[in-house]
């Protein structure tokens, strides 16, 4: 068939680059079915001269994958991303110049459901955004004799279907291979328009590690389970060979049970299952296009005829993809105990499972949600790990979008939960983030960006609050701190008001921060007289005479001291507090989501590494590593997801991929390692280099390597002789101040250097 090209024609809509003259498409043939197989959108043309350059910009309004020329357009994923698509709705542009070819070219494009209509989010509800999916594209062309030519989706497109023939995000895909791409129907012109169009800001989702199942199982209930080794998030890409017509269904699991049977019942409604249909004995590979899993263990069922078989090794050949946004990865972090570097793997790969677009909570079950306080509490130590500028600013404009007109900030984000928001230590990502991200890679512009959000928010806390007490709404408090698993009234509650108001004051302490870096001098002032009432207050309601903080918990401790809540009088003798009530509990920590990024920061603070490594070093319930002696490869959504019979904690939430308590990091980073930033302006992004190490904990040696935005910063420390050794890297055009401690963490000798590679001993 040849259709003629469509010459440039009077621009309709311009968005970045593009002058959209492409319309949206829909399929033309009927308006939907139950199953809802992908949609397929193809195009036929000739191109009559040779291509010097071809240009594909493209969305969709559900998850689009382009093939030109029977080859994949790009090597991203789960495109257009997640953004609230009612306000931003991204649109990719990839270079395609090698697929195409003088003579005929052929563009299909195929649409999933995605977070568009697909299953998302709790109760695995669908059509979110709307009922019917839709597809936009336009192909640039410039020719080798300098002319130039579109290709844009209109009403010369055929629709129709293929081999996928469902899919969504919780459940996964059904991929039918004796179906194949039949486009014969006409398409049918949608008027969505080009309000929404923005260019894209996303780190895209790529493809990374590879995995093969490092043991096939034989569970007690017969099933055949791969072990991958790694609890991950991504697909399996399978060899089958077997019969025309065999069914083979592909479930999804991070643990086996205590019996060692495949568990999924913690994935709730999610069915997170691949099925996938032979048409011959030839062997084929299949792989989804427009789904994910979070697995460690897959089961393979393999259905012939009516009959279940047991598959033969030889008949299949999986291998584990990880995807997930494309991040620079910047930080290691390895010490003599391999515990500890075992925790910092999980916590990077609790990142890696759960930066795919957006942050997300968790990555398998029938939730998947851009949780702002799990986003906010991991943040910083997610800079350590991986360049994360870029994602942030992306996903930080998009909590501004759903930011309520009241100041309310949601809590997920994309919200799908109708304007939800305003908890204590959620809604603070609007202010945490920016300027987290500021201190790490001295990104001013998003704080600028930002401040008009982080504004509203502290506005909300303030029209909320009675007297500066905000003790007003609802909140989801120190969010799974221990629970005692005896009944014996030891479990650890912070009251949630008591918290509201230190984050109340935490956030307003941010804003005048970043006012000052945007020379707000006005808001400056104004800020810090409210802030000081917002201490006054919580001082005279939640301090008792004898110095107590009202609840009495680590957490409340952690959180007053932590934002200089306290007048300094006060403080040591909290410290001492906090002290004992650890000790009270065996030496465990008992905070939950907030209170647990700063436990051991504030413990270093006042003088009580020694408490902080015991902590971090203790491998009972509830710590850090007793989920790491239980066998786990990412981070855990409760301290005791498996409890200390073997038995699981309540299927409605038990997450083995939730990278909250993994702010661990930052502590790791900063205060073993010893690696930190000025936070001046002409500091940040270190610029102005800290370097004080906190040895303890028995670690004879740790290694830090950290690609910062000067350059590369190493911190190697060690004790041999009875001597604290440390080489050091400092990048050019970078000042440090070094801390060397002695080998008790004591008399620290300091020094200040410009770049170079150093040794210090103390
Ligand atoms: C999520 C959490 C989230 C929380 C709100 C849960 O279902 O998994 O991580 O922050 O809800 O408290």
């Amino acid at each position: 068939m040849f259709i003629a090209l469509i010459g440039i024609q009077p621009a309709q809509a311009q968005t970045g680059k593009v002058q959209w003259q492409a319309k949206w498409l829909r399929i033309g043939y009927r308006e939907d079915s139950i199953a809802r197989p992908a949609q397929y959108f193809q195009k036929h043309f000739v191109a009559d001269k040779k291509i010097k350059a071809a240009t594909l910009y493209i969305t969709a309004q559900g998850l689009y994958e382009a093939n030109i020329n029977g080859k994949h357009a790009s090597a991203s994923y789960l495109t257009p991303g997640w953004t609230d698509y009612n306000k931003r709705l991204q649109y990719q542009e990839y270079n395609v110049t090698e697929l195409l070819q003088k003579g005929d070219n052929n563009l299909t494009v195929a649409v999933g459901d995605g977070w568009f209509r697909g299953y998302v989010g709790f109760d695995n509800i669908r059509n979110r955004y709307g009922k019917q999916s839709a597809m936009l594209c336009q192909l640039e062309l410039t020719f080798t004799d300098g002319s130039r030519s579109t290709v844009i989706s209109d009403e010369s497109w055929k629709s129709g279907e293929g081999p996928i023939r469902s899919s969504s995000i919780n459940n996964g895909e059904i991929i039918d291979a004796t179906k194949t791409v039949n486009c014969d129907q006409p398409v049918k012109i949608a008027e969505i328009g080009y309000g929404t169009l923005i260019p894209t800001e996303s780190n895209p989702i790529t493809k990374h590690e590879t995995f093969k199942p490092i043991k096939i199982i034989a569970t007690p209930l017969k099933e055949t389970v791969m072990d991958f080794g790694q609890n991950l998030v991504g697909w399996i890409s399978i060899k089958l060979k077997g019969q025309a017509g065999d069914t083979i269904r592909i479930r999804h699991a991070e643990v086996l049970d205590k019996i060692g049977n495949f568990y999924t019942a913690n994935l709730r409604n999610a069915q997170a299952m691949a099925t996938y249909i032979l048409k011959s004995n030839e062997e084929m590979i299949f792989e989804p296009h427009f789904t994910y899993y979070g697995f460690r263990y897959a089961s393979i069922e393999w259905i012939r005829g009516k009959k279940a078989i047991v598959p033969d090794a030889a008949d299949y050949d999986a291998t584990a993809i990880a995807l997930y946004s494309n991040m620079k990865p910047t930080g290691t972090f390895t010490c003599s105990n391999p515990d500890i570097n075992q925790l910092q793997h999980n916590i990077v790969w609790g990142q890696k499972g759960n930066f795919l677009d957006i942050p997300t909570d968790c990555p398998q079950r029938d939730e998947r949600l851009g949780w702002v306080g799990d986003a906010q509490v991991f943040s910083r130590t997610a800079s350590f790990n991986f360049d994360v500028n870029s994602f942030f600013s992306k996903w930080m404009k998009d909590v501004a979008a759903d930011q309520q007109p009241d100041g309310s900030v949601t809590h997920v984000v994309p919200d799908i939960l109708g304007g939800f928001g305003g908890s204590a230590g959620w809604s603070d990502v609007a202010t945490v983030v920016p300027w987290n991200m500021y201190v790490a890679y001295g990104d001013k512009a998003m704080l600028e960006r930002q401040y008009p959000s982080m504004q509203a928010w502290v506005g909300f806390m303030e029209k909320n609050s009675t007297n500066n007490l905000w003790n007003k709404g609802f909140h989801f408090g120190d969010w799974l701190s221990y629970r005692s698993p005896d009944d014996d009234g030891s479990d650890a509650i912070t009251d949630k008001y008591e918290i509201a108001q230190c984050f109340y004051a935490y956030s307003t302490e941010l804003l005048i921060k970043a006012a000052k870096v945007l020379g707000k001098a006005d808001d400056v002032s104004r800020y810090e007289a409210l802030l000081k009432n917002i201490k006054d207050a919580y001082f005279k309601e939640y301090v008792t005479a004898n110095g107590r903080v009202m609840s009495n918990t680590q957490t409340a401790y952690v959180l007053a001291l932590n934002f200089d809540m306290l007048p300094e009088a006060n403080r040591a003798t909290a410290a001492q507090f906090l002290v004992n009530n650890i000790k009270s509990y065996g030496n465990h920590l008992t905070t939950g989501f907030l209170g647990t990024p700063y436990l051991c920061h504030v413990l270093s603070r006042f003088g009580y590494t020694d408490v902080a490594y015991t902590l971090l070093l203790q491998d009972t319930y509830p710590s850090w590593l007793y989920p790491v002696k239980r066998g786990a490869t990412t981070i855990w959504e409760r301290w005791d997801g498996i409890k200390r019979d073997g038995s699981f904690q309540t299927v409605t939430m038990n997450s083995f991929n939730h990278y909250a308590y993994g702010a661990i990091g930052d502590w790791m980073y900063r205060v073993i390692a010893g690696l930190d930033t000025e936070e001046s302006p002409e500091g940040v992004g270190y610029k102005k280099i800290i370097i004080k190490p906190h040895p303890g904990g028995k670690l004879t040696w740790v290694n830090l390597d950290y690609e910062s935005r000067q350059g590369k910063i190493s911190v190697h420390w060690k004790i041999a002789n009875n001597k604290f050794l440390m080489d050091v890297v400092i990048p050019k055009g970078t000042t440090a101040q070094i801390n060397t401690p002695d080998i008790n963490g004591a008399n620290y000798k300091v020094q200040n250097v410009s770049s170079g590679v150093y040794h210090f001993e103390n």
